[in-house]
């Protein structure tokens, strides 16, 4: 019977500090996955909203949506290299025919493309999580200036 007794607050103990740990580690995820939306979000609006509207909706036939399309999410990689180098030559999303040259923004650092990308995939009714910086680095690996 004794040992019952110790046995229950003991397990009670340990899921409190597992419990503990949870949320710890859920809390800075959270924290790292705001810090990279806020930074994105100014970064989109000095750099992005001009064009692609602070709605993500674009203008037109001018500039295509961000927002309201699986385009971005499905072209995740792409998107990188077009930000830091810009992009020519007709494209379809949404079903319409864009074909306007973007000037790229050379100077974005890869955690500043991991930002914009992450408040993109977190807005307009998306929840998509962060966007790694890794991914970021590996996919303009494989693009460059033109
Ligand atoms: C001067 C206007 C302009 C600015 C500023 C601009 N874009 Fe674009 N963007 C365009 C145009 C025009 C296209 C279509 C290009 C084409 O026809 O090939 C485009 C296409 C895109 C695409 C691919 C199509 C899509 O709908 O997903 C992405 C992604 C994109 N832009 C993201 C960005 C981001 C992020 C920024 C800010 C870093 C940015 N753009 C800044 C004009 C702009």
């Amino acid at each position: 019977m004794s040992s019952s007794r110790t046995l229950v607050p003991g397990s009670i103990t340990v899921a409190v500090f597992l419990g503990g740990i949870f949320l710890l580690s859920c809390s800075s995820k959270n924290t790292k996955l705001d810090q990279y939306y806020v930074q994105g979000q100014a970064l989109y609006e000095k750099n992005c909203s001009n064009c692609h509207q602070k709605n993500g909706k674009g203008l037109g036939l001018v500039y295509p949506p961000l927002a309201d399309n699986n385009y971005f999410t499905d072209h995740l990689d792409d998107s990188f290299c077009e930000m830091k180098y810009g992009k020519k030559g007709s494209i379809l999303v949404n079903g319409k025919e864009y074909n306007k040259a973007m000037p790229g923004v050379p100077s974005l650092t890869e955690l500043e493309i991991a930002e914009i990308a992450t408040y993109i995939t977190n807005s307009w009714g998306r929840e998509n999580g962060i966007v790694d910086i890794q991914r970021v680095k590996q996919a303009l690996d494989k693009c460059s200036a033109p």
